[in-house]
């Protein structure tokens, strides 16, 4: 949700501060904005719409300056425009601000400043913070910039991470966070500030994450100082060296970075797997679990909060637990958890999942459990993220920096990691006997391999499919069993991308509803591998045969019995029941990139969507 971007240092600032913003365009694309310091004045630009378009209307900006910050906008209070596009200027000119999060109090405040003669040009809460910051700066003469943001900052509440500029004092930039990500690059002779630290990778490998409540003055002249906001205790920072390359955040050749990261899953999964799964020694070794195995087996019941494609995850999660571990699993919504008064005990292990670590109903979500005494388990994919930090323990997903908009490899590696928490629970508690982890766990490893298997063998026939059905306007997905989230997770993909209505169902339910639908028009998408309960999914293809249903099946090489009434046949290898989701996302996740690119969809950044959600 919004990108920020900071700079100061020898260089081209509009260069590092541009190049910056498009690396952070997947945290939203409604406009972009950008401000440099030029003397005792700034140079603004900003406009509706994506980083080229400010391009489009700010070359003259190039070269001009060292020191500027910028921003990429997912709209909360105002609608898109140029007017509602940050940075934003106080009623004096001489504060510019750029803001990612919400301030809650804005329309109190807005009332006060109004009444003290201040003008508002936008909708925006950000513009009452800069303004906030101006006014405490005019009645009390003796205090300087950074106080003066401080001070504002204890007077409102909501989630921020801001960086804020005065034209007064040239080449200092203030920055703070309360539950929007903020990192600080720390060059030679210069200093960086982004949303991640995808902007400032090329230039520096040291970095500082500003913890909650904390606060930096950042210059040349003085470092970077970081203080309390609450009480402006002095914090000792800790340096920490980025992992991430320059490679894994570009698009290496592909067309989108959705279907470089389709395409990276092998790597992906076996990433999650390295050194966890031990085949050969016949274990999982998990560090977050094994320091807590008796906490979590013991557990009377486990509760998973996620949202979005992260709950599908959970929801596969809640039969893999159970299945294998016999721990009774419930699965909720974050959104809902947090504003219920859900039964949760000390007794209770909630898992919370999340790719970004940044989501903000997740975060509050935990927040509730740990008061409520439960012990919180992370799975994240972003390294040192929110959620991961507050957690009490945890498991990365290993699946790599995530910049498509739509979630395709986090999703794998989520499904990957809740596998061996379940197999490695099952396996210490008794329920599931060596014989069958063993079983289980040689087939695990071989995910990758298949994979691998499924995106050579489906990719080209998957790309043809998808030429049907460019001027449909509804998609039924169905699955069963461990299928029946994969089918909710292929809708999610077709929608949010193609903008085309698609919805999931257990495909047993199709008869309680969903079935009215049905005609020559519709399509539907079943899952249907050789397991479980394909006799049934069987009959459940005829029915919508009969009504004269479009059948996309999702099958096992060989079949034969589904393949011989479907209209479209995509064939995937078999593997257990339980990892069939991972395989069969694949070809799911093709058909929906390439409906949406046959239908001109910018599929890296769908509409209305962002990356990370830090608003409810
Ligand atoms: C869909 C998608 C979203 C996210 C959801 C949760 O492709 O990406 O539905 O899954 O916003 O985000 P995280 O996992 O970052 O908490």
């Amino acid at each position: 949700m919004c990108g920020i971007v900071g700079y100061t240092g020898f260089q081209d600032a509009y260069e590092v501060v541009i190049n910056g913003l498009r690396r952070l365009e997947y945290r939203g694309y409604d406009s972009a904005g950008i401000v440099l310091e030029q003397g005792s004045t700034f140079d603004v630009a900003k406009t509706k719409g994506k980083v080229e378009d400010l391009v489009g209307i700010s070359k003259n900006l190039v070269g001009k300056s060292h020191v500027g910050m910028g921003h990429t906008r997912w709209a909360t209070h105002g609608v898109p425009s140029d007017r509602n596009s940050h940075p934003h200027l106080s009623n004096n000119g001489k504060i510019a601000i750029v803001h990612n999060g919400i301030i809650e109090n804005y329309d109190t405040i807005k009332i006060m400043l109004t009444e003290k003669g201040f003008v508002f040009h936008s909708e925006t809460d950000t513009e009452v913070l800069v303004n906030l910051i101006q006014y405490l700066m005019d009645i009390n003469a003796d205090i300087d910039f950074p106080t003066a943001v401080r001070y504002a900052l204890n007077e409102v509440y909501g989630a921020y991470a801001i960086t804020v500029m005065h034209s007064d004092f040239p080449g200092v930039l203030v920055v703070a966070r309360l539950g929007s990500p903020l990192a600080i690059g720390l060059g030679n002779k210069e200093y960086f500030i982004a949303s991640d630290a995808s902007p400032f990778v090329e230039f520096t490998k040291e970095a500082v994450y500003l913890e909650e409540g904390h606060m930096a003055t950042i210059s040349l002249e003085n470092g970077v100082d970081i203080r309390n906001i609450k009480d402006n205790v002095k914090i000792i920072p800790e340096v920490q060296q980025l992992k991430l390359s320059l490679e894994q955040i570009e698009k290496g050749g592909y067309e989108h970075f959705m279907l470089k990261e389709i395409f990276e899953q092998p790597k992906s999964i076996h990433d999650t797997l390295r050194g966890r799964l031990l085949v050969e020694e016949g274990i999982i070794k998990m560090a977050g679990i094994w320091d807590h195995l008796e906490r979590l087996n013991q557990a009377q019941k486990i509760t998973i909060i996620a949202c979005g494609t992260s709950w599908h995850a959970g929801l596969i999660g809640e039969y893999l637990i159970e299945e294998f571990a016999r721990i009774p699993v419930e699965v909720e919504y974050a959104s809902e958890f947090r504003y219920r008064n859900p039964i949760i005990t000390d007794k209770d292990i909630v898992i919370a999942i999340s790719q970004s670590g940044e989501t903000a109903d997740t975060m509050a979500a935990i927040k509730m459990a740990k008061e409520k005494g439960a012990f919180v388990y992370g799975i994240c994919n972003v390294v040192d993220s929110s959620i991961s930090r507050v957690t009490d323990a945890g498991s990365y997903t290993h699946a790599g920096p995530e910049i498509g908009v739509a979630s395709t490899k986090a999703f794998t590696s989520q499904l990957t990691v809740l596998s061996l928490i379940a197999l490695k629970l099952g396996k210490h508690n008794g329920h599931l006997s060596n014989q069958e982890f063993m079983k289980l766990i040689t087939e695990l490893d071989a995910l990758p391999k298949k994979v691998e298997e499924v995106l050579e063998s489906t990719h080209e026939n998957v790309k043809e499919i998808a030429k049907h059905f460019i001027g449909a306007q509804n998609f039924l997905y169905l699955g069963r069993g461990y299928n029946f989230p994969a089918a909710l997770e292929g809708a999610l993909k077709l929608k949010e991308i193609s903008y085309i209505h698609a919805e999931g169902y257990p495909a047993a339910e199709m008869k309680h509803g969903p079935i009215a639908l049905i005609d020559e028009n519709m399509p539907i998408v079943i899952i249907a591998p050789k397991q479980g309960h394909y006799d049934k999914i069987v009959s459940n293809v005829q029915e919508i045969k009969a009504r004269k249903g479009r059948v996309v099946a999702l099958v096992n090489k060989g079949d034969t019995q589904v393949a011989s009434v479907a209209d479209f046949v995509i064939e995937f290898p078999e593997t257990s029941e339980c990892f069939s989701p991972i395989i069969a996302s694949i070809p799911l996740q093709l058909l929906a990139y390439y409906i949406a690119v046959y239908r001109g969809a910018n599929v890296d950044q769908p509409r209305n969507l962002a990356k990370s959600v830090t608003v409810e």
